[in-house]
């Protein structure tokens, strides 16, 4: 049961407390960037350390009232997370990161219910979505073949007007894509000729506003001439949350002014802060690896970096006709864009995927690949 995103007026008077208050929380937010920063380094450093400690931002209190949101700058509420947040990462189920089988045969059979729903988006953090399928944010993780036809589906269980836009298809958006009424179903197909990872989402305007609110996911489409084969399949969606409030005594709301100003509270892999830092995604020494990576934005890119090793495979903008790069560090993701990523990392040990334009990590948008058993840290 989700109340309505609702837009947020910025242009109250500022009080000299509520000054004092954003000064205290701004030193505060630098304290737990050089915490999360370090942590980071031991995580890519110290094999022997136990790592787990640092898997969710450091606590910092909630007691500031942001309900009088001042006209600049805006309240941040990064890494605002309540006492027991260590322990309601490790309760949290994280997204599940792996592709899944594409289905059989000539037609691929898609329906997404779009439903008003809460969902936490950081340990204690509470944000009213607009969410593909029950599934919060990202929506879920589809998977066709090339030349499959998709029959798509939406059917609008919310309260307004929404739509589905899908970047794997060639067809005139003013037809396939348009808005569907609460309670009603639309039906649309295309081929899925063009492979690779894209972006679906929900284009009614404010534009901007539904992809804040999670309308978003990943669509893989296998080529028809296969990729040299993996051993594991990884699909990550990278976006960002701008909010109205901390979220912790009540669910935050879409902040229409943070989002025009690019000020993200949170920026996440898979809807949830650092929740693949508590979670690793797993591969056994000398497995290769593919990362399916989507930046849904709405606005910001990913700079995705595997720290600790190199991509063996890149193929930028996911374009897996053409012949991937070999060798490369760091490849842009762009909001609205993929890339496809291999690593194979013979060496056991934490290897953390994150944007390299560092705030990003910071925001919460860092997980980590464990590969084998290094020692020194917790199973889960
Ligand atoms: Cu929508
Ligand atoms: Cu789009």
């Amino acid at each position: 049961m989700a109340t309505h995103p609702t837009y947020v007026d910025h242009h109250h008077i500022e009080s000299d407390s509520s000054v004092f208050f954003k000064v205290a929380t701004l030193l505060l937010g630098i304290a737990v960037g050089i915490v999360g920063f370090f942590a980071l380094m031991m995580w890519a450093d110290a094999r022997d350390s136990r790592t787990d400690a640092s898997a969710a931002p450091a606590a910092r209190p909630a007691a500031v009232d942001h309900s009088q949101a001042g006209a600049m700058p805006l309240n941040s509420f990064a890494g605002v997370v309540p006492p027991n947040a260590q322990a309601l990462a490790e309760a949290h189920k994280a997204y599940d990161a792996a592709l899944p089988a594409a289905q059989a045969g000539p037609v691929a059979h898609v329906h997404l219910t779009l439903k008003d729903m809460t969902v936490q988006i950081a340990p204690g953090v509470k944000y009213n979505t607009w969410s593909f399928d029950g599934h919060g944010a990202p929506g879920p993780i589809l998977h066709v073949r090339q030349g499959q036809l998709v029959k798509m589906t939406l059917t609008n269980g919310g309260t307004i007007p929404h739509s589905i836009d899908f970047h794997a298809a060639r067809i005139a958006p003013n037809v396939a894509f348009r808005d569907v009424a609460p309670g009603e179903s639309f039906s649309f197909q295309f081929r899925a000729n063009d492979p690779g990872v894209f972006m679906y989402h929900c284009g009614t305007k404010p534009v901007l506003m539904h992809i804040a609110n999670g309308m978003y996911g990943a669509i893989v489409v296998s080529p028809a001439k296969p990729l040299p084969p993996v051993d594991k399949n990884y699909v990550l969606v990278a976006s960002e949350w701008y909010m109205t409030t901390d979220g912790i005594k009540q669910p935050a709301s879409f902040d229409m002014a943070k989002a025009h100003a690019m000020e993200p509270d949170w920026t996440t892999f898979n809807g949830y802060a650092n929740q693949y830092v508590t979670h690793p995604l797993t591969a056994k020494p000398g497995e290769r690896v593919r990362l399916w990576v989507v930046a849904a934005g709405p606005t910001l890119d990913t700079d995705f970096h595997v720290v600790g090793t190199i991509f063996d495979r890149a193929w930028p903008n996911a374009n897996i006709t053409g012949t991937p790069q070999h060798g490369v560090q760091t490849v842009q993701v762009p909001a609205g864009g993929g890339g496809v990523f291999d690593v194979k990392i013979n060496e056991p040990g934490l290897y953390p995927f994150v944007s390299h334009a560092f705030a990003h990590v910071d925001l919460g948008q860092v997980g980590l690949l464990k590969i084998g058993h290094p020692k020194g840290t917790m199973s889960h």
